[in-house]
């Protein structure tokens, strides 16, 4: 793989700030960010209200603690503009969830906030080794998903060309890889192994491609994976995370030098790391529920949002500002069987290890008799074809998973191909306790 760092005189000067510079700016923004919130948007105001506080009683950081947490309940019933604090002529953008799950939720852009989020993701590519002139094959979904959208803005304003081809069509991403010969590719993880799997469906070794780093983000992958994907395309694997109600892709980013967890662009966005059963802070270090509040977004300032992902906060290594560890995952993905706690990422990092299964799996819990039990679907590698070879590589994965995650599990290997292939973001859990049998 080649080395893809960056030079640190193309770094935006305050990536490589010290931490006073860094907290001066913070604070100055916070308060900017909560006298905007309170003085537009008449949710934050009823809620600091009804919490007896007031932007002015922030002078420090850690005044920040006693402001009310924003839940994504708070936006649904917001539905679709309350929560924007500017009038609707100041919009450049909308975004919004897709909605399958009940009411969507909706954010918005002024022409400063789509200048801000081009910034963060121009940092984030080039984080990520990418430069000026090269290409960028983005296999992201373009639509109301930030993911596509996102990255393009800040291909654009980085001076990369970007192929947008959006998910799907799967042979398709690979011809255009091959014709077009991009450096990077930005893809959910769960894609990549789609994209990976029709490299082979065409006898193409993937090591062959010009792809010299993939940025992969959007759902909870593991370093095992990380592994898997960088010796697979012979390419930089990294992490980029981001969510809408904050940004979209681009609120913190692994660096190609170091992938040691991600660094949250905090001259943007402040992070704070909470005990998600007390809502108490808790100090950098201990894991957690990660909540953010925004510093400089106009049409949806956002302030305590409570992400639902787990991970904890660690000081800079490659960039002064704080880097998160890679999310584990989210605190309504984590499955309790048995009084255990499981997350799918735990399930993906035993079967990475196990010979003969391939990373296409799901996760199946039922209730057959009260007790809940789960079952891990995942697909015999290509070439895996005997029944015996089938039991063995059951049989592994069963005990990796007892010895090492604590609990007893069924594993069904099935033939590959057999397990629902995403675009995008894939579904890792098919909840069937609460289906009445018929
Ligand atoms: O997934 C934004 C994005 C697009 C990030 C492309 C990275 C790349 P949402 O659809 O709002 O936004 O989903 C946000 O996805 O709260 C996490 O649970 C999960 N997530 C996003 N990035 C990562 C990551 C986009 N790198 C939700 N690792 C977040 C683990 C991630 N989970």
């Amino acid at each position: 793989m080649k080395d893809l760092t960056p030079r640190p005189a193309d770094l935006d000067p305050i990536e490589i700030a010290s931490r006073d510079e860094i907290a001066a700016l913070q604070l100055e923004r916070l308060k900017w960010s909560l006298n905007h919130a309170y003085a537009n948007v008449p949710h934050y105001k009823a809620a600091f209200d009804a919490a007896g506080v007031h932007p002015d009683d922030l002078t420090s950081l850690a005044d920040l603690s006693k402001f009310p947490f924003t839940v994504k309940q708070d936006l649904r019933d917001n539905y679709p503009f309350n929560m924007f604090a500017v009038p609707r002529d100041k919009l450049r953008r909308v975004h919004a969830s897709s909605g399958t799950t009940g009411q969507p939720t909706v954010v918005g852009y002024t022409e400063h906030d789509l200048q801000v989020w081009g910034s963060v993701v121009a940092r984030s590519l080039r984080a990520a080794g990418m430069r000026p002139g090269d290409m960028l094959h983005n296999a992201y979904g373009y639509g109301l998903f930030t993911g596509g959208l996102g990255i393009h803005l800040g291909a654009d304003a980085l001076g990369v060309s970007t192929v947008p081809v959006s998910g799907g069509m799967t042979e398709r991403q690979v011809r255009l890889i091959r014709d077009f010969q991009p450096k990077g590719i930005t893809v959910t993880p769960s894609y990549a192994l789609s994209i990976l799997d029709e490299y082979a469906a065409q006898g193409l070794d993937p090591r062959d491609s010009s792809l010299e780093v993939g940025v992969f983000g959007a759902e909870p992958w593991t370093n095992a994976m990380r592994r898997e994907i960088e010796e697979a395309f012979d390419m930089h694997a990294v992490d980029i995370y981001g969510l809408s109600e904050v940004m979209g892709p681009g609120v913190s980013m692994e660096c190609v030098e170091t992938k040691d967890g991600l660094h949250i662009w905090e001259d943007h966005f402040y992070p704070e790391i909470i005990n998600p059963e007390t809502g108490a802070p808790v100090a950098d270090g201990e894991e957690g529920e990660l909540v953010f509040t925004s510093l400089t977004k106009e049409a949806f300032p956002i302030i305590r949002y409570r992400t639902r992902d787990l991970t904890r906060l660690m000081p800079g290594t490659a960039r002064s500002m704080r880097r998160m560890e890679k999310v584990t995952g989210r605190s309504d993905d984590m499955i309790i069987l048995r009084g255990v706690n499981v997350f799918p990422t735990q399930i993906e990092e035993q079967l990475i290890a196990v010979h003969g299964l391939a990373p296409h799996f799901q996760i199946v819990l039922t209730r057959p008799d009260r007790l809940d039990e789960m079952r891990v679907v995942v697909e015999a590698a290509e070439g895996f074809s005997a029944n015996e070879s089938r039991v063995h590589a059951a049989a592994e994965l069963m005990t990796r998973i007892k010895r090492n995650v604590g609990v007893s599990v069924k594993v069904d290997v099935t033939d590959p191909g057999s397990v629902a292939r995403s675009q995008g973001k894939a579904v890792r859990i098919i909840d069937e306790r609460n289906t009445k049998p018929s």
